[in-house]
């Protein structure tokens, strides 16, 4: 075989494996280290899923959420936020925010930072819920955020919103204004799994 029909073919594999793990089917992906969450779903917007497990009585909340859009040459941040207005309107404006942020040549941050305006620079700072365990990982294309959050006990919905966007001396920069970055947001029903209508 030729060298170039080998790195073709190289290519192809790595290029479906890379596709396939964003298969629009979450609940076919398995975590390394036996993770497993009840329930996941497949985000309308930006190749994103989320997946959790969540105990309505205590409001525990144990989540995953996956990106796969990091440009590996240039790195990129990540958010997942939730709005604890419940305004789906203007999710932004009081988002409390799960940030993970990838560089070429650097190690994988995360942190929580509160969003109280649209001029945020997704500081790191306190967010309104007790997060444990938060933790980033990073392979190829693909960024997950882990993280448990403690949410009101007895919450079924929330609002919440997620976001990708470039950097500029390690710090984050406003996003694209494109409809699918707009459009990265939905109320949903933690118990069952589904989004619901505005
Ligand atoms: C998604 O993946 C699960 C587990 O592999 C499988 O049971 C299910 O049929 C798949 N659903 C679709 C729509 O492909
Ligand atoms: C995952 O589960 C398998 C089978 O139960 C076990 O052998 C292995 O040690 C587990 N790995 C981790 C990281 O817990
Ligand atoms: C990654 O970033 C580089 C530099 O800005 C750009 O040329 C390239 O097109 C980007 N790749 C993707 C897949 O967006
Ligand atoms: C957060 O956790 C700490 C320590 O477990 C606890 O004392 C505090 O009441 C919690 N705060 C909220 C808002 O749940």
């Amino acid at each position: 075989m030729s060298l170039m029909l080998r790195f073709v073919l190289a290519f192809i594999v790595l290029s479906s494996l890379l596709l396939k793990s964003f298969a629009k089917n979450c609940s076919s992906y398995s975590f390394s280290g036996n993770r497993t969450f009840a329930l996941c779903r497949d985000l309308p917007q930006l190749s994103s899923q989320l997946h959790w497990n969540y105990e309505q009585a205590t409001g525990k909340l144990d989540l995953a959420c996956r990106h796969g859009r990091i440009n590996s040459s240039i790195g990129n941040w990540f958010a997942w936020a939730i709005n604890p207005n419940n305004n789906l309107q203007n999710s932004m404006i009081g988002a409390q925010a799960l940030v993970a942020i990838w560089q070429s040549h650097g190690t994988t941050r995360v942190y929580t930072s509160p969003i109280s305006g649209y001029d945020t620079s997704l500081a790191k700072g306190t967010i309104a819920y007790n997060v444990s365990g938060l933790s980033a990982t990073h392979w190829g294309n693909e960024i997950i955020i882990f993280a448990t959050l403690m949410l009101p006990s007895g919450t079924t919905t929330l609002v919440h919103l997620w976001q990708e966007g470039t950097l500029s001396d390690s710090m984050p920069e406003m996003h694209d204004m494109s409809s699918a970055n707009l459009n990265a947001k939905e109320r949903l029903d933690l118990v069952t799994g589904q989004a619901l209508a505005v």
